[in-house]
């Protein structure tokens, strides 16, 4: 027999994000996702066994967050669910991070930093081997105290984890900026900084990095091998004299024309790092 799920959908004002997904664990969600957002309203499908009636939920959330719209959904088959679980699940990266999806409670102990993350339609969960080589190379090379510029920045994952090695210190103003030309992306990742209460260390700004201004000790940027070569002076005009700059994105069968194009600069490579056919360069300018 196929046992099937419940699906109820939640639409809230998005300040109230946490608190839902606090009271979706309380009451055992199997699992949640966003399904849309504006900068009205969230909306949210969560999933729970079968015989979970709608108006055992309501009187909580309704307590809760009294703008709240609860609506009953579809049944949906376990093989579904249980694929779609399987996805959910949170992972180490590097030595010090773990990446946690927001359906997924995070470990109550862990010597980890912990990132939660709703990357939604925005790239950066942290299952692409170029954003964990950018959180390896940010472990290594980023130091509290440096300005950084996390260019193309999805999800939010780098600034936020570039946040999180600051630890208890906070500065007097945000000192990482992420960018994205894509709108979804600056939606998604604004959304993430506050799910990670890392706002008072980074900034999220939409524009592309040929109309960035600033000065920056340390620029991140997963992008495109393309997308790289032909923003290379952008990015000596954003990072400092003696900044380092973080490049991933590339297919190792990309590098060498990379590698060749940017000789001339008087950049210094001090690292490459592979993982499953991609590389990351690190530069010293
Ligand atoms: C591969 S994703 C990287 C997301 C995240 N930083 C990560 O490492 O997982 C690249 C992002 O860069 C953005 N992007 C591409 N070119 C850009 C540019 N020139 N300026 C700003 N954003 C750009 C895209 O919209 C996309 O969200």
């Amino acid at each position: 027999m196929t046992k099937s799920w419940k699906e109820f959908r939640f639409t809230f004002p998005p300040q109230h994000e946490e608190h839902v997904t606090a009271l979706l664990h309380d009451e055992a969600t199997l699992g949640s996702y966003v399904e849309s957002q504006s900068e009205q309203a969230l909306t949210v499908r969560a999933y729970f066994e079968i015989s979970r009636e709608l108006s055992s939920l309501r009187d909580r959330f309704l307590a809760a967050v009294p703008q709240l719209v609860l609506e009953e959904g579809v049944a949906v088959d376990q093989n579904w669910v249980r694929k779609w679980r399987a996805g959910l699940r949170a992972v180490p990266i590097g030595k010090r991070f773990l990446v946690v999806p927001a359906g997924v409670r995070p470990p109550k102990a862990t010597r980890r930093w912990v990132l939660r993350l709703n990357a939604g339609m925005a790239f950066g969960t942290g299952s692409h081997q170029t954003t964990r080589l950018c959180l390896q190379a940010l472990e290594k090379f980023y130091r509290p105290g440096a300005r950084l510029l996390d260019v193309g920045t999805g999800s939010g994952i780098l600034a936020i984890a570039a946040a999180r090695l600051w630890g208890q210190r906070r500065p007097s103003r945000a000192p990482i900026l992420g960018i994205d030309q894509d709108p979804v992306a600056v939606e998604v990742a604004r959304r993430n900084v506050r799910l990670n209460r890392v706002a008072p260390w980074v900034r999220i700004r939409q524009g592309a990095l040929s109309e960035t201004a600033g000065s920056f000790d340390c620029v991140v940027a997963n992008l495109t091998a393309p997308e790289l070569r032909s923003n290379a002076d952008a990015l000596d005009r954003v990072v400092k004299r003696s900044g380092r700059i973080i490049l991933s994105g590339i297919l190792e069968e990309e590098e060498e024309e990379l590698l060749r194009g940017w000789s001339g600069r008087g950049w210094k490579l001090t690292g490459a790092a592979r993982e499953g056919g991609w590389v990351a360069l690190v530069y010293l300018t």
